[in-house]
């Protein structure tokens, strides 16, 4: 099972990724985590990365690229990824495309939270997570994810393995409407009724 969440700052991209994870057995891969363990280790990836996660820009194609290959790779051959915040940008699609058509590891669904902006900025707040969850900079987030993101769901919409999910409700009702999604496409089985892993 290879999936996308997409959704604005605080959509619940992560809190949505980890329930999938779990309940199928796949492996959950954050472009924003595992970017800021680089810049909590130091890395010379975290060094050169760090000034565009605190100001909440987007990091350079090339760096996100080269740091997810290899644990997309080995999450396909082992059964499967969720990807949370990555592909943002259409030019990350195409060219993630390109390489995952190459290696026959496409991806068969992306789900969209959708959630108004009140609410994201209520709960960014509410979480206030190290220096990006400031007012400012979530404004800037924001402001990042209309310019940037919004055009990547007008670029995906006409898929048939794109669908938007109300991303306002609990995230247990959250997690459901996901799964009763995916069980309608093709590409997926999965057997009726809640696993015991919520
Ligand atoms: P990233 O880490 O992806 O941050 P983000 O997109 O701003 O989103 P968050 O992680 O803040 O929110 P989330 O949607 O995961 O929600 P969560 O589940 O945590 O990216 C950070 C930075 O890294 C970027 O600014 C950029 O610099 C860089 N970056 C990352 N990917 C990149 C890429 N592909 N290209 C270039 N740069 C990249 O939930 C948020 C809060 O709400 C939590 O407290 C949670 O408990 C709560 N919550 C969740 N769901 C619900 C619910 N249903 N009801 C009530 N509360 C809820
Ligand atoms: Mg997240």
């Amino acid at each position: 099972m290879r999936l996308l969440l997409i959704g604005a700052p605080g959509a619940g991209k992560g809190t949505q990724a980890g329930r999938l994870a779990s309940r199928f057995g796949i492996a959950h891969i954050s472009s924003g985590d595992l970017l800021r363990q680089h810049v909590r280790d130091r890395t010379s990836l975290g060094e050169r990365i760090k000034s565009y996660v605190d100001a909440g820009d987007l990091v350079p194609d090339g760096l996100v690229m080269d740091m997810l290959r290899k644990p997309v790779v080995a999450a396909s051959e082992a059964g499967g990824y969720v990807l949370d915040g990555f592909p943002r940008t259409v030019e990350q699609a195409k060219t993630a495309f390109e390489t995952a058509h190459s290696l026959g590891v496409e991806v068969q669904a992306a789900v969209h939270l959708d959630v108004p902006d009140e609410e994201l900025v209520r709960r960014l707040l509410a979480r206030g997570r190290g220096s990006d969850d400031t007012q400012d900079v979530i404004e800037h987030r924001l402001k990042v994810y209309r310019d940037r993101t919004v055009p990547l769901l007008e670029y995906y919409a006409e898929r048939e393995w794109m669908f938007t999910v109300d991303g306002a409700q609990s995230p247990g009702t959250v997690h459901e409407d996901i799964v009763e999604r995916l069980r309608k496409l093709a590409a997926f089985s999965i057997a009726d009724g809640p696993a015991g892993t919520q």
